[in-house]
């Protein structure tokens, strides 16, 4: 029998829809004579739904349409994989959806890329692909990030953070402090987001001001960075583990204009159903052979400051000829397949290699102990009331 791999996608993010197009990508390009896939859409309000219309990417113009036209499902444990059963459970016939082997988790954003779903795959003990839980987490806050990139001695961009609560306690304090140590432009981001989201530079106080309200829309702290003027920006993936991680091609995407914008990413360039992959980009990116090892040299040791797995696509920007690592991010959209295909890796075998990578860790996990026998329940005798 062919393993069962379990693509997951969507999810309570703002990419929700992204996410979408980057999942069903990822369930055509898997290999057939190999697995067998099953598509499972996460609704924004945390259901899981499998099915035939789940695959198939017109249906999403429609949710409430789609939604009746599949199964919904839960998955529960079952012995190092994952049931899918139906949900209400059915009294009679069949069941059981599908047993996955393995979970391709598609996801971006808050909720499901920053180690929520990735830490209820550990709980269920099936084996997923990607960052697991710790490095999932990290990589989706910009603040955490930058400081463990910093302390890996990468260089980055200076920034500070600023709570929400610290803002509408002392907003006055809070703009002094950001000012004093990073002058004017400053760029504010939400800490946890992605896409470009709720970002905006600010030249003054004024701007500054509008642009954290803006940002506490989405957040409950904002990173605010030293803004740099027209930066050249370029990408480069990395595939790999711990052991053994591998650099991409890397990438330069054209912005249309202060800031590489959701539009830029997304609209654009995205006709024909490629999403994140048609955007407007040049690949290679036109940069010299210097720059380009420096970046990937970077890129990899971006990768493991964060203890990455699998597949994560790491930002840089560049000032003249300085560079800062910006972020990373540990589910690209479409799995950054198309910066490893210059090298000959095509999408199917970079899905093989990330399932290849999860089993190989569940296989590395498996060996560890999670019980240490104490006897402490067989002669417990304590009960659970209070005691002075
Ligand atoms: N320090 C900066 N100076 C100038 N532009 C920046 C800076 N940081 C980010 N940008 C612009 O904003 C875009 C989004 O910021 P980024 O940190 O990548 O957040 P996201 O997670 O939303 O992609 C970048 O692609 C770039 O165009
Ligand atoms: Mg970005």
């Amino acid at each position: 029998m062919k393993p069962v791999i379990g693509v997951f996608f969507g999810g309570n993010s703002v990419e929700h829809e992204v996410s979408v197009i980057s999942g069903l990508q990822a369930l055509n390009s898997l290999n057939k004579d190999k697995y067998d896939a099953v598509a499972v859409y996460m609704t924004r309000s945390g259901e899981f739904y499998a099915g035939e219309a789940a695959a198939r990417i017109e249906e999403y113009a429609d949710l409430p349409a789609l939604v009746k036209k599949c199964e919904r499902v839960v998955p529960v444990p079952a012995g190092g994989r994952a049931d899918l059963i139906f949900y209400p459970p059915r009294k009679l016939g069949k069941k059981l959806y599908a047993t996955i082997d393995c979970v391709l988790p598609v996801v971006h954003g808050t909720n499901v890329e920053d180690g929520a779903l990735q830490g209820f795959f550990r709980t269920l003990g099936v084996p997923f692909a990607g960052c697991d839980v710790l490095a999932s987490a990290a990589g989706m806050d910009k603040f955490v990030m930058k400081t463990l990139f910093r302390a890996a001695g990468l260089p980055v961009l200076d920034a500070v953070r600023v709570s929400e609560a610290a803002w509408r306690a002392d907003p006055d304090a809070e703009l002094k402090a950001a000012e004093e140590r990073l002058g004017m432009p400053v760029i504010v981001k939400p800490v946890d987001l992605g896409s470009s989201v709720g970002i905006t530079i600010a030249r003054d106080a004024d701007a500054l001001r509008a642009a954290l309200d803006n940002a506490f829309l989405f957040s409950d702290a904002a990173l605010v960075e030293r803004a740099l003027t027209d930066p050249r920006e370029i990408n480069c993936a990395v595939l790999g583990n711990a052991d053994d991680a591998k650099p991409s091609e890397c990438e330069e995407p054209v912005s249309g204009g202060d800031i590489l914008s959701y539009e830029d990413k997304y609209v654009s360039g995205g006709k024909g159903g490629k999403g994140m992959s048609g955007a407007k980009r040049l690949i290679p990116a036109p940069i010299s052979p210097e720059l380009r090892e420096k970046i990937r040299g970077y890129a990899v040791s971006a990768f493991r400051a964060l203890g990455c797995e699998g597949v994560a696509r790491i930002d840089f920007l560049l000032d003249g000829d300085e560079v800062f690592v910006n972020e990373i991010n540990t589910i690209p959209g479409s799995l950054a397949f198309y910066l490893f295909e210059p090298a000959g890796m095509k999408y199917p075998e970079l899905l093989d290699e990330l399932i290849r990578l999860a089993l190989a860790r569940e296989r590395r996990r498996a060996r560890r102990s999670t019980s240490i026998d104490t006897g402490i329940l067989k002669n417990y005798k304590g009960g659970t009331k209070l005691r002075k």
